[in-house]
């Protein structure tokens, strides 16, 4: 769409506020901060979430579900567990009335290509459009099995454990949870009964809802105890110390694209 569409009046909109509009069919996030007004998708390039119904604080919005924030002026991810920007679109005022333009694409983040919002449209309802969709697919299954290669065949240990975890990665994010940050403590024991050793592991996720916290608590299980020497793994799920973005490594800030 190449056209400006009128959206509201100014005085439609508070000064801080935000309100859900519908432009030329798609439901776009209008703000208006310091006199100025912004306008993104209303969705969450995370999962979907409807980002208008999340905390506005100066320019930025928190989304409701798992608290990604976005930039309403360029639609940029802001913070995990979102990497990819929103699309923001063109606004303009004109005679007490605020137009808005789509743009067909997402600007990148900081230094990469753009990347269209590829994230299930999510209801007000906070439930996902795709869930309630007839054509849902089906819950989602276990990841295929994830293999440590050839570290089975190495001395037990926990600096061993990191490396074979290194090949369990996020099915969102496509990073490996040891360079994400979210296996905070490992240890070894011996097993109360039998040859082996117990292994003990606390893991954070990049947020207490995450969809994808089954799947890796079953691949961290799986990859562990395909060590011989591994006669039970324990994986528990700490939320303290929160998860921040700071716990990433250089790798996984290179392949989420943040600087
Ligand atoms: S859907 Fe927005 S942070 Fe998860």
């Amino acid at each position: 769409m190449d056209e400006f569409i009128r959206v509201a009046a100014v005085t439609d909109v508070a000064d801080p506020g935000k309100e859900l509009i519908e432009v030329d069919g798609e439901m776009v996030a209008l703000f208006h901060v310091g006199g100025t007004f912004y306008a993104i998708d209303d969705v969450c390039t995370h999962d979907g979430g409807p980002l208008v119904d999340g905390e506005l604080t100066d320019h930025a919005i928190a989304c409701p579900r798992h608290g990604a924030k976005f930039d309403i002026r360029s639609g940029a991810a802001l913070s995990m567990p979102a990497v990819r920007p929103t699309r923001a679109h063109e606004v303009k005022v004109e005679d007490g009335n605020v137009f808005v333009r789509l743009r067909q694409q997402a600007a990148g983040p900081v230094g990469q290509p753009a990347a269209p919002p590829a994230a299930t449209p999510v209801s007000h309802s906070g439930t996902s459009r795709q869930e309630t969709a007839a054509s849902s697919p089906a819950p989602a299954e276990p990841g295929p099995p994830v293999e440590a290669g050839g570290l089975a065949a190495q001395t037990l240990s926990e600096s061993l454990i990191r490396e074979m975890l290194k090949e369990v990665k996020d099915p969102e994010l496509f990073v490996n949870i040891v360079d994400l940050g979210l296996i905070y403590n490992v240890s070894l024991a011996a097993a109360a009964e039998g040859d082996g050793q117990q292994v003990s592991i606390d893991m954070t996720m990049t947020s207490p809802a995450c969809p994808a916290g089954p799947q890796l608590i079953a691949d961290t299980k799986r990859v562990v105890s395909s060590h011989n020497d591994v006669s039970g793994v324990e994986v528990r799920i700490v939320m303290d110390p929160p998860w921040t973005p700071d716990r990433m490594t250089d790798d996984a800030r290179d392949q989420l694209g943040i600087f």
